[in-house]
């Protein structure tokens, strides 16, 4: 059987993102996963009156996307105790039309919060929790992902040299495929 595919969606639209090398450093630890980095800067921020046939290209796209894979793996920075509006309008427009969210009901999920501060983005983690689970996506409890500090846990060369950092990513990893593997249909 193929890998599972993951959706992941990164909720830092910059290049220099610390939350996606948190991902690429995750990527290795769950070789029995398939991860796409899903494209969320370029979608037209949701508005209800572009919900018709056919619906901006962009959504649709990113709506298939979603569609065929099996899991998803969301990863984000912390905005002001909150999540990055990109990563909200992402999972808005995923979301609907209503009753057709491109999450398919009960496929399987994760979150990884990432910041440079003390806290690991606790805020932005729990958001993303509380807008999934309503969409039917059952989400993996532990190990809790609040990856604190983060940018000491990389080298110059971007390698993750933590080891606290890599014990962790190993268990979720590890976590995370069978999570994919028992929920996946
Ligand atoms: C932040 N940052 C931040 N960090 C945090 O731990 N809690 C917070 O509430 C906030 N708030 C916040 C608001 C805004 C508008 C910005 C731009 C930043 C700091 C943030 O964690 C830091 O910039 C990270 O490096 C962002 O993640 P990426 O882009 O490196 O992945």
């Amino acid at each position: 059987m193929s890998a599972p595919k993951i959706a992941v969606l990164v909720g830092s639209l910059r290049k220099d993102s610390v939350t996606r090398k948190v991902v690429r450093a995750i990527e290795p630890f769950a070789p029995g996963l398939s991860f796409t980095e899903l494209e969320l800067g370029h979608l037209p921020l949701y508005n209800q009156d572009l919900e018709v046939e056919p619906p901006p290209e962009a959504w649709a796209a990113f709506r298939a996307q979603l569609n065929e894979s099996a899991g998803y793996l969301f990863a984000t920075p912390e905005y002001n105790r909150s999540i990055p509006g990109g990563l909200k309008n992402a999972i808005d427009i995923a979301s609907r039309p209503y009753g057709k969210s491109a999450f398919g009901a009960g496929r399987p999920g994760a979150v990884v919060s990432v910041s440079p501060g003390a806290m690991g983005g606790f805020g932005a983690n729990h958001q993303v929790r509380q807008s999934v689970v309503s969409l039917d996506l059952v989400m993996l409890q532990r190990p809790e992902m609040y990856v604190n500090n983060a940018l000491t846990l990389f080298d110059a060369s971007g390698a993750l040299v933590d080891e606290a950092a890599k014990r962790l990513f190993h268990n979720f990893g590890t976590a995370f495929t069978a999570w994919v593997q028992r929920h996946a249909r």
